[in-house]
């Protein structure tokens, strides 16, 4: 029997788009149990939807629709949470909803469970709340009196609520996370000992009765499930606990090991475990807190300037490229500081230039020097058995990296095989060789390694790069025997006379200065479209009395002659008859909006009684008046024109 391997990722709060550093976290996840099916395991990868809570049931009431409906829409819809993980190639083997019946139901039977066993107890909650995490805090946990989680406002609250007895369980969870490898990288064990175990574990609020979108404790209507306990036992009820609609239980539960985000290690590696010995479930094998994908060293959010939608991002990159990125360029248990040059620029140095020509240049010399397959006949010198110690040891490497959640240190094995194998071209010059009949031999001994170097890379590149490795083995004339993992570290595995079929381009080059001008005016657009269609002024509450208002010479004034103002882009001088019969001059600053030629003869508005002013050497005496708002955030201007019925000097009031 195939041993099993247990993987889940964080289910994804369906209350705003994701952007690409949830991404993140599930291509990494994806990218290990690809990894781990490789290796032979049995894997059951799950990922899902955490859909219950206060603020989906708030932004539910914004859109007009029921919480369900709201949830509905972004997982199941177009281009929700579902779409995505199918573009992104996500191989996840379930999916739990928290919404999902058998799950509701498992969690009212869980909490009843754990109130039976006293470890859950009816008392008052008074505390901060933090709304868009849902989580109370202790005026001590506080940052500058905000939400040490998000850094927003938080708000008094108090309740009638349940409490789990964390307190009871500090002891055996902080064992537990000094014991072994529970939870990864280190670090984060001294971050939860020291911030959360030694000042005191207090007992948790596990009900609200502020809201109803949860789940309702059964046995005492008003009060819903903390969405955090509903959530986190999605990991066991997906497999069957207290459920009959899986029965996978004793056959993943011994080897789960869930990937989080290092904010939610909290959760995980204290809660988690306490709540799992309450009701007598085995530990988990582990939990790693990855990083955060960070631009300019803050949260990720669209103003920043940099595209963050997965959508367009695999659009423009392709979903390979985009996977390959984010798990090649940043250390996974560290924050990584995405840019759309960085994404570019690897995908230039290790997707076309190293990977793409060590493929492109190897598949056309077989072509162009043996017609596309190589004759049996070798000779082999040092630098063969060079190449072929590499395989080996780099694939030993990257199998331990892999099996230690370090996916960016496996990728780096990897690019060491194809910089060998790219430096051995140069090396050993086919070109040369092609030259002299005598050298077929060694010719063709140097393009079968170069084959059989691209096939191990390739196997370890696979849970990365599925599709693109897929193109690759078929260019390379690698049938499904030879991309076994078994194979990946040893030499010769490939037939003596391979044929290779040269095929499409596996990552073109980008151009960068037009792909990032391209980004750029896409984000331009997208800032432009979220901002109101339409804006004017807010009223202003300052009254003035009627004698003040009558003090403004408003009048109307004929436009007799109009033009624009020598060495000013803005200005417009205006000739103007006011009814004395001396011609008044008024400059405004308006060319943007109107040519000179459209306004002679119509009628305006201006305010007469103003001190004149001096504007380019001109002297404007009074203002004409215009009805100004925005829309799409641009300024728009209208001269106020008004019947041309109106004799000029005609007061207006
Ligand atoms: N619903 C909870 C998880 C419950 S698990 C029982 C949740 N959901 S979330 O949608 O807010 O976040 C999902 C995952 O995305 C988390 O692991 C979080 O750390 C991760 N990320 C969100 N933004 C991120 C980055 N900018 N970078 C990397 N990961 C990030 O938390």
């Amino acid at each position: 029997m195939k041993e099993t391997f247990y993987i889940t990722t964080p289910i994804y709060y369906p209350s705003a788009k994701l952007h690409i550093g949830h991404t993140y976290c599930t291509v990494a996840t994806d990218a290990i149990a690809r990894y781990k099916r490789l290796r032979g395991y049995d894997v059951m990868f799950l990922t899902g939807t955490d859909e219950h809570g206060q603020k989906i049931e708030e932004k539910a009431k914004e859109a007009g629709v029921t919480p369900q409906q709201f949830v509905d829409e972004i997982v199941t819809g177009e281009g929700g949470i579902l779409d995505l993980w199918k573009l992104m190639n996500i191989s996840n083997d379930r999916f739990i909803r928290t919404t999902d019946d058998y799950h509701v139901a498992a969690v009212q039977k869980i909490f009843k469970k754990m109130y039976d066993n006293g470890d859950i107890y009816k008392g008052a909650y008074k505390g901060k709340y933090c709304t868009p995490c849902e989580s109370f805090w202790t005026e001590s946990q506080l940052v500058d009196g905000k939400c040490p989680d998000c850094g927003r406002e938080v708000h008094d609250a108090e309740e009638e609520a349940y409490f789990f007895r964390l307190s009871k369980y500090a002891k055996p969870v902080q064992e537990l996370l000094e014991s072994g490898t529970f939870l990864e990288p280190a670090s984060r064990v001294n971050e939860m000992i020291n911030n959360f175990i030694k000042p005191g574990l207090e007992d948790l609020c596990v009900s609200r009765t502020s809201f109803s979108w949860g789940v309702p404790v059964d046995f005492d209507p008003g009060h819903v499930v903390y969405v955090w306990v509903d959530a986190l036992f999605n990991y066991a009820t997906a497999m069957g606990y207290m459920n009959d609609r899986y029965n996978d239980l004793d056959k993943y539960w011994p080897n789960v090991h869930h990937i989080v985000g290092k904010e939610i290690v909290r959760f995980h590696s204290i809660i988690w475990p306490a709540m799992l010995m309450s009701v007598g479930m085995p530990m988990p094998q582990k939990v790693y807190g990855h990083g955060w994908l960070v631009i300019d060293g803050g949260k990720m959010s669209k103003s920043k300037g940099n595209v963050v939608d997965p959508y367009v991002l695999a659009e423009k990159f392709g979903v390979d490229a985009l996977r390959f990125f984010l798990l090649r360029t940043f250390p996974f248990g560290s924050d990584g500081n995405f840019s759309n040059e960085l994404l570019i620029n690897t995908i230039n140095v290790d997707l076309a230039n190293s990977l793409g020509n060590l493929v492109s240049r190897t598949t056309a010399m077989v072509e162009k020097y043996f017609g596309g397959t190589l004759p049996a006949d070798r000779c082999h010198d040092a630098l063969d058995d060079e190449i072929s110690a590499m395989m080996k040891e780099c694939t030993e490497k990257y199998a331990g990296f892999m099996d230690a959640f370090q996916p960016h240190l496996a990728l780096e094995e990897a690019f060491r095989l194809i910089g060998r194998a790219n430096k051995y071209i140069d090396e050993s010059a086919p070109w040369v060789l092609a030259k002299d009949e005598a050298n077929r031999a060694r010719l063709a001994t140097v393009l079968y390694t170069l084959l059989e170097a691209i096939r191990s890379a390739l196997t370890m590149l696979v849970p990365f790069i599925p599709e693109s490795c897929a193109k690759a083995f078929e260019q390379i004339g690698a049938d499904a025997a030879a991309q076994a993992w078994e194979k990946a570290g040893e030499y010769g595995v490939l037939p003596a006379e391979v044929s290779v079929h040269k095929g499409e381009t596996l990552f073109p080059r980008i151009d960068a200065a037009a792909m990032l001008a391209e980004l750029e005016a896409m984000q331009e657009a997208a800032k432009k479209a979220a901002l109101p269609a339409l804006e004017v002024e807010p009223l202003t509450e300052e009254t003035i009395d009627f004698d003040t208002f009558c003090k403004s010479d408003l009048r109307a004034v004929k436009i007799k002659n109009c033009e624009a103002v020598k060495k000013s882009d803005k200005l417009l001088k205006f000739t103007l008859d006011d009814g004395t019969g001396t011609d008044r001059i008024i400059l405004s600053g308006i060319h943007k909006y109107y040519e000179p030629d459209q306004l002679i003869g119509k009628t305006a508005v201006a305010i007469l009684n103003l001190p004149p002013r001096k504007m380019m050497g001109v002297e404007s005496n009074g203002m004409l008046i215009s009805a100004v708002h925005k829309e799409k955030g641009e300024e728009k201007l209208h001269l106020m024109l008004i019947d041309d019925a109106v004799p000029a000097g005609a007061k207006l009031c």
